[in-house]
C-alpha cells in the first residue's frame, strides 16, 4: 500500500458534464482528476490531482526511445447506481508483464488497484449511464529520465491514470477488414505481446491503407509465412464454426487480451467448445465460402465484441453473415455481467 495525497480539482459544473456525457466520442473528453505516481529507486509521490498537462523535459527518454506502456480498462454504472470495474487485477498484471519486457519497474498490483478506485471514486459522476457506455480508464507509464544516451533503462518513471467517458468504439456496426500481406504488427522475439505505444504507432499507416481499400480495419498476418491470422486492428479475433469458437493461439506476437481471455471462459460456461489454434487466411476464406465458418468477430476492451462482415485481400473479397447468434450471445453475456443483470460467476466485477 502507498499513501496518496489529494489535490482536489475544480469540478466542471453538472450542466457542462451532462452535455459532455450526452454523446461521448471515444477518448475525446477527460474527467476532472488524474492519478500520478513517480518512480526513482521505488514508487513515491502518489497523488490524485486535477487532470492537466504534464511537465516533462524535452530530453525525457520516452520522447526519443518510446519506453512507454499502457493499459485499457473500463468502469460501468449499473442501474442501481453502483459503479464497478471489470477485471482490474488482470490489467494490473498485464501492465507488469509489459513492464518486464520493456525493462521498466513493476507497479505493485495493490497500488494499481488503489489508483483506479481513487480516480473512479473521485470522478464517479463521469461514469455514463446507458448500454454500451462506460468510463474508459487509461493507465500508462513513461520513462522520464532526461537523457539522449541509451545506455540502459531510464532511472525515473511516471505512472499516470486518466479517465474518459466513452460510447461505442465502432459505432455498434459490423466492420469490414483489409488483410495486409505487406506489413506486419510484430515479430518473434519482439514486443508484440507487450502493450507498448510503439506497437500501435506502426499500425496507423496500415490502418490508412485499409481505408484506401474501402475497409474499416486491418487484419494482421504472422510475420514469417504471412498466412496465419494474428489480430484485427488493435483487437483479438474469434472465428465461429456453428457452435465452436476458434481464436489464434498466443504465439508471443499477439497481445493476450483480457476480453479474449474472458470470452474463452464464457464460451466454456455457455457450452461452446473453444480452441486456441492457428487459423490461416486461406482457411478462413475457404470456410466462409463453404459456409462451414458461420461468424467472425473481434474483441477488445475499447471495441468490446465487434462482428466482421467482409474481408478484402489482394485476391478479392468474401463476406461473412453478421452479427451471428454466437457473437450476439457472447456479447449479451459479457455486457450482462458488467451491467449486473447476469451472474458474475468468476468474480470479475470490482465495486468501487
Ligand atoms: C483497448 O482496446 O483498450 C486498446 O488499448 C486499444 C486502443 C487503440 C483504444
Amino acid at each position: 500500500m502507498i499513501t496518496f495525497s489529494t489535490i482536489p480539482a475544480e469540478r466542471r459544473p453538472a450542466r457542462e458534464r451532462e452535455r459532455l456525457l450526452a454523446d461521448p466520442v471515444f477518448g475525446q473528453v477527460f474527467t476532472d482528476h488524474m492519478v500520478t505516481v513517480k518512480w526513482s529507486s521505488g514508487w513515491h509521490d502518489a497523488r490524485l490531482e486535477p487532470y492537466g498537462p504534464l511537465a516533462l523535459e524535452p530530453s525525457a527518454q520516452v520522447f526519443h526511445y518510446g519506453q512507454e506502456i499502457f493499459e485499457g480498462m473500463k468502469a460501468f454504472r449499473r442501474a442501481d447506481g453502483s459503479i464497478v470495474t471489470f477485471r482490474p487485477r488482470a490489467n494490473a498484471e498485464r501492465l507488469n508483464r509489459s513492464a518486464a519486457r520493456m525493462a521498466m519497474p513493476e507497479l505493485p498490483v495493490d497500488v494499481f488497484m488503489q489508483a483506479v478506485d481513487l480516480l473512479v471514486g473521485a470522478d464517479r459522476d463521469w461514469v455514463p449511464h446507458g448500454e454500451g457506455r462506460s468510463l474508459y480508464l487509461r493507465p500508462f507509464m513513461i520513462a522520464t529520465q532526461p537523457s539522449l544516451g541509451l545506455h540502459g533503462p531510464s532511472n525515473a518513471y511516471l505512472f499516470v491514470l486518466i479517465a474518459s467517458p466513452v460510447g461505442s468504439y465502432f459505432g455498434g456496426k459490423p466492420v469490414s477488414v483489409w488483410v495486409s500481406t505487406e506489413h506486419c504488427r510484430a515479430a518473434p522475439g519482439g514486443t508484440g505481446a507487450a502493450k507498448c505505444g510503439g506497437n500501435y504507432a506502426g499500425t496507423i499507416l496500415v490502418q490508412q491503407q485499409a481505408r484506401e481499400h474501402g475497409c474499416d480495419q486491418v487484419v494482421w498476418l504472422d510475420p514469417v509465412e504471412r498466412r496465419w491470422i494474428e489480430e484485427m486492428g488493435t483487437s483479438n479475433m474469434f472465428f465461429v464454426y456453428g457452435s465452436k469458437l476458434v481464436t489464434p493461439r498466443l504465439t508471443g506476437t499477439l497481445l493476450a487480451g483480457v476480453t479474449r481471455d474472458s470470452l474463452l471462459t464464457l464460451a466454456a460456461d455457455l457450452g461452446h467448445p473453444a480452441a486456441e489454434e492457428g487459423v490461416s487466411v486461406e482457411q478462413w476464406r475457404k470456410d466462409a465460402e463453404s459456409g462451414a465458418l458461420t461468424e467472425t468477430f473481434s474483441c477488445g476492451t475499447s471495441s468490446m465484441i465487434t462482428p466482421v462482415d467482409r474481408a478484402v485481400g489482394v485476391d478479392g473479397e468474401f463476406r461473412i453473415p453478421a452479427p451471428g447468434p454466437v457473437t450476439v450471445r457472447l456479447r449479451e453475456e459479457l455486457q450482462g455481467i458488467q451491467a449486473g443483470t447476469r451472474p458474475d460467476r468468476h468474480g470479475w466485477m470490482h465495486e468501487i
